[in-house]
């Protein structure tokens, strides 16, 4: 019988650290070196632009730099693939996802997006952003990533929510279960009825939530759950 299984994943930075893009928090991760608070918040940023975008300015360069792996390639492999569908979330600002021919949902928006505070346009970013960029659209010099920051509320967050409570398998790979609202999404899914499964590294502080458990780099771990979703192994 075929299997028609929706399933949605969530993944977080642990996908992209084969590829050299850092993690946030264990040992060595961005928010060791940077205080997110003036990085990566509102107030940060009206503080002093220049150092907000010197920060994204870096990581962009690092990010258009960094190929998709395995893992990436497996997730669009399973997209493809799998009969039912595949919801990819992300909270990765990078586009290893698409490099990799998958469609993801940026609940986190994208490091290769600009916006304007003045009137919301959503533009290309170029690879250097400055404090004074005018908006392409209404010319205010209100230009800034299209991130969403600390205290700012993730995008498509309604669609999320409708995905997840038609969820029959929910997936959390390479995200710690530390920042809200992504870290509650397995509880939701959960109270839909999803089988709930971690891929990470090792056990997340919030493994318990899960119904299931993957150990494993996701360069291995990855490619392995999803030859066994698609009963290819
Ligand atoms: N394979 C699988 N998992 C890995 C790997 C790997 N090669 N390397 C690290 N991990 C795991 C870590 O064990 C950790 O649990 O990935 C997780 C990364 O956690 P965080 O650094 O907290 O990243 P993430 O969960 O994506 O952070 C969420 O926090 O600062 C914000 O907006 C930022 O989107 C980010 C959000």
């Amino acid at each position: 019988m075929q299997d028609s299984r929706k399933i949605v994943i969530l993944t977080g930075a642990g996908v992209s650290a084969e590829s050299g893009l850092g993690i946030f928090r264990d040992k060595g991760g961005v928010w060791t070196k940077y205080d997110l608070n003036e990085v990566a918040t509102p107030e940060g940023f009206a503080r002093d632009p220049v150092k907000v975008h010197d920060f994204y300015n870096a990581r962009r360069a690092n990010a258009a730099t960094a190929r998709p792996n395995a893992a990436h390639f497996a997730l669009a492999r399973l997209q493809s693939d799998h009969p039912g569908e595949v919801v990819l979330i992300t909270q990765n600002v990078d586009a290893l996802h698409e490099a990799a021919g998958a469609t993801a949902i940026h609940m986190h928006g994208r490091l290769d997006r600009a916006t304007c505070s003045a009137c919301t346009a959503c533009w290309d970013a170029p690879l250097v952003m400055s404090a004074d960029d005018p908006c392409p659209k209404c010319s205010a010099p209100q230009t800034r990533p299209d991130i969403v920051w600390f205290g700012e509320v993730p995008q498509a967050m309604d669609v999320i929510a409708e995905h997840l409570t038609t969820a029959d398998v929910f997936a959390a790979i390479g995200t710690s279960g530390q920042v809200y609202p992504a870290a509650g999404f397995v509880a939701e899914a959960a109270r839909s009825g999803a089988h709930t499964i971690e891929i990470n590294l090792e056990p997340s502080d919030v493994a318990g939530m899960f119904d299931a458990q993957i150990d494993g780099a996701a360069t291995t771990s990855v490619p392995a759950w999803v030859d066994s979703v698609l009963n290819t192994a």
